[in-house]
């Protein structure tokens, strides 16, 4: 039969290693306006970059004599299973990167048995996710109003819609300053000028799958809602967290909560005392406060000091499975990634995250066989040593 698109896709796909190979392809496919705004971080990207300094750091110690053929990756988040331990982070806008967006992502998810928190900022609703994908564990990503009825009406469409968790983020009682967006006129939709126009008409694949499918807005406001308005952020969102909007989340939703966006063990220990049923450390990639300590080097102090009361995740640089593999072995219970999946998406669509997933479930299962760990449980801190920073 006569060669077909998607073989071409999936060709160009398998032959991606690395998520460093599919970044590379997923650069060349979308406007520079929509690769800066995923790729980038904050003020100097001083974070941005720690977080992969902290990962350069590892360094193996195998029981090289206990080593197995086929670990078992499977394992609980939250007291259910995942098929590995890795979640997919919510990450705002998602149909930029592609138009088939947080669908194409939900359904990736549940081809993997792995978790999606959908964001607040997403431009697919809540209903439309879950309809997308009613078989996949799904979480929702709450970004706290100060208007409590829009907050209450975002966790009542959870519950009702199947979504098993909420993560409460912490981190963002002002958007991070990002300088390329600003610099680029960066928003949702995309807007008009010099620099977005160049950058489409370059990108004429993707301008046309843009503009065949539903217009880009925040799906998960009702249409023409003040909330749903680009740059309005910061006076509608909650700029002051308490921890006892933990114990209000949790009570409206009637499910756990994962506070995320801790970045220091004060925080951790508030989270935990607050009732939360998860803390991730997270500095959201490097996208908000910059020069935040780099997750990875944080989490032994966390684990110690939360780690029997709450499950700790951790992103923010994760790269690889030996990335994901590390953070397991110095106590995480799952990490999450955010970039790397939106670099799938944007490389191959639905595709391109199952190719992503596939390369850190190849990464894990390598690294925990050559370790000598069994299953992810049998990874342990003395399996792991942080080299000092050059
Ligand atoms: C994010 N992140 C994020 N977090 C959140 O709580 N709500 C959100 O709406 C978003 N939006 C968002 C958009 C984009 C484009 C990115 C890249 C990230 C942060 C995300 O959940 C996660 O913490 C980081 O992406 C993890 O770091 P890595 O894996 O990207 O290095």
């Amino acid at each position: 039969r006569p060669p077909r698109v998607g073989d071409r896709v999936d060709r160009r796909l398998a032959r991606c290693l690395t998520i460093a190979d599919l970044e590379a392809k997923a650069r060349r496919r979308v406007p520079p306006a929509v690769w800066d705004y995923v790729h980038s971080g904050a003020e100097a990207e001083a974070s941005l970059r720690r977080n992969r300094e902290a990962f350069e750091r590892v360094e193996w110690c195998p029981t090289a004599f206990e080593q197995v053929g086929e670990p078992d990756l499977s394992t609980e988040v939250l007291g259910r299973p995942a098929a590995m331990p890795v979640v997919l982070a919510p990450t705002g806008y998602t149909r930029m990167s592609h138009h088939t967006g947080e669908s194409a992502v939900v359904r990736a998810a549940e081809r993997a048995g792995v978790p999606y928190a959908l964001s607040t900022y997403a431009t697919t609703s809540i209903p439309d996710v879950a309809a997308a994908a009613p078989g996949a564990r799904r979480w929702f990503q709450l970004y706290l109003m100060k208007d409590r009825a829009v907050s209450r009406e975002h966790l009542r469409q959870a519950r009702e819609c199947g979504y098993e968790a909420v993560q409460l983020t912490i981190d963002t009682s002002m958007t991070g300053q990002k300088l390329k967006d600003e610099r680029n006129g960066f928003g949702v939709p995309p807007r008009l000028s010099t620099g977005t126009l160049i950058g489409m008409a370059t990108h004429p694949r993707w301008v046309a799958d843009i503009l065949t499918t539903e217009p880009l807005s925040f799906a998960t406001f009702p249409a023409g809602s003040p909330h749903a308005r680009w740059g309005v952020s910061n006076r509608v969102r909650e700029q002051a967290i308490r921890p006892s909007d933990v114990a209000w989340v949790k009570a409206e939703f009637g499910g756990p909560v994962l506070v995320k966006g801790v970045v220091s063990v004060r925080d951790a220990v508030a989270a935990a005392d607050a009732g939360a049923d998860a803390v991730v450390l997270s500095n959201h990639g490097g996208r908000q406060l910059d020069r935040t300590a780099a997750p990875l080097e944080l989490l032994p102090a966390v684990a110690d000091a939360v780690g029997d009361r709450v499950e700790v995740h951790l992103d923010s640089g994760v790269r690889s499975g030996a990335d994901a593999a590390a953070a397991l072995a110095l106590g995480a219970r799952a990490v999450m990634i955010g970039r790397p999946y939106l670099y799938g998406l944007m490389a191959g669509g639905g595709r391109g995250v199952d190719r992503c997933l596939e390369i850190i479930r190849s990464d894990l299962t390598r690294t925990l066989s050559l370790l000598g760990a069994r299953s992810v449980s049998g990874l342990t801190p003395a399996h792991v040593r942080l080299r000092d920073a050059p």
